[in-house]
């Protein structure tokens, strides 16, 4: 089974760059996830990979051959789009067959490949209905179905759970995960939450723009964000991101007055994550505000802080609840302090 090299690529369309130059290399058997907000070039890039756009610059690789001409059918990739693309006219059953006829599988092995499957999918119960009889979510399971149905070389997945309720796409996170470790495909998902990719991938190429900005493993991404726009984008709540201004090793801002063991002097953004965050005494204070709101979300409480417009929160535990307007001090955990060029949003080594 091959892995999938992109090489500088790029797509335009006219004055609009869906992708920017973006390499990468997933490796055999590997589970990479794209993650970005909507319109980052997540689904862009997967159907480049499966041949279903024409690449504008650069190449793409499927094992060790260059795909950039290669027609989508001869790719052996197998997609689940983020619209389901089934036949309406045809039943779940001959919705899931469609791929084994279309390669040639034998006949007497269909029965048993349907029910495997839609054991997996939890479909068995619906295997005599038509797309239109179903919810979002159970015709979501059929185009995840009909795409492991077969054995490609490559599975290309696009957000196969978005429209599934939580508790059903927790199930099918576990068995896909669990799916993927026996079966070893190497696969594409796309998803924007940021959850499922840190969940089910072994690394995860974090997009913004087009442009790809830090390809890594989850707990790499989580504790080495590579900008800002990476911490932001995960964790949950994110990591609180403050612009202020670094003087004579202190760090200020409308929120913060704390010491920095750094000789750099300016604007920065300071990055640091709610759970690193500890409520405390005056004295040993990093910076003090004002509650603005505390959230009890059954397992934590997040609290946050505000002074004028800036706002950080921090996690505390399920039994704290904080009276909204009281003033709290608060510190950071040594050494989980992160910082970021304010213009660029790169991580800065200081
Ligand atoms: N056929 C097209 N013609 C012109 N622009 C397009 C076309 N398809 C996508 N785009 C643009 O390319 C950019 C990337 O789109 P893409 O569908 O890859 O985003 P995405 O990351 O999958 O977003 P979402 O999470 O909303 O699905 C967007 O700005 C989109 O408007
Ligand atoms: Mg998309």
């Amino acid at each position: 089974m091959p892995g999938i090299i992109l090489k500088n690529v790029t797509k335009r369309w006219g004055a609009v760059t869906a992708v920017d130059n973006v390499s990468l290399e997933v490796e055999d058997g590997e589970f990479v996830a794209f993650l970005g907000p909507s319109g980052c070039g997540k689904t862009t890039t997967m159907r480049l990979v499966a041949g279903l756009e024409q690449i504008t610059e650069g190449e793409i690789y499927i094992g060790d051959r260059l795909v950039n001409e290669v027609d989508p059918r001869k790719r052996d990739v197998s997609m689940v789009f983020q619209n389901y693309s089934l036949f309406p006219h045809m039943t779940v059953r001959n919705n899931l067959a469609y791929p084994l006829k279309v390669s040639k599988v034998p006949r007497a092995d269909h029965e048993r490949m349907i029910s495997d499957t839609s054991k997996m999918v939890e479909l068995s119960d619906l295997l005599d209905r038509k797309p239109a009889e179903l919810s979002g979510g159970q015709r979501q399971r059929v185009a995840l179905g009909r795409a492991i149905i077969r054995r490609p070389k490559v599975f290309l997945m696009d957000e196969p759970l978005s429209n599934m309720d939580a508790i059903l796409r927790q199930s099918m996170r576990a068995e896909l995960k669990n799916l993927h470790h026996r079966l070893k495909v190497t696969t594409i998902y796309v998803t924007h939450d940021q959850v499922e990719a840190m969940t089910l991938a072994t690394r995860v190429a974090v997009m913004k723009n087009g442009v790809l900005q830090q390809f890594d493993q989850p707990s790499a991404i989580f504790e080495n964000p590579a900008t800002s726009f990476v911490a932001g984008f995960v964790g949950a709540p994110a990591m609180n991101l403050i612009e202020g201004e670094i003087h004579n090793r202190r760090f200020a801002s409308a929120l913060i007055n704390c010491p920095m063991e750094t000789d750099f002097e300016g604007m920065v953004t300071l990055g640091v994550r709610p759970l690193d965050i500890h409520v405390c005494g005056r004295d040993e204070a990093c910076g003090v505000g004002r509650i603005y709101s505390s959230e009890m979300t059954g397992e934590q409480t997040i609290v946050t802080v505000a002074n004028g417009k800036q706002q950080i929160s921090l996690k505390e535990s399920k039994d704290v609840s904080r009276p909204i307007d009281d003033e709290l001090h608060f510190r950071f955990e040594r050494g989980r302090c992160f910082f970021f060029d304010v213009d660029d949003g790169r991580r800065l080594a200081i």
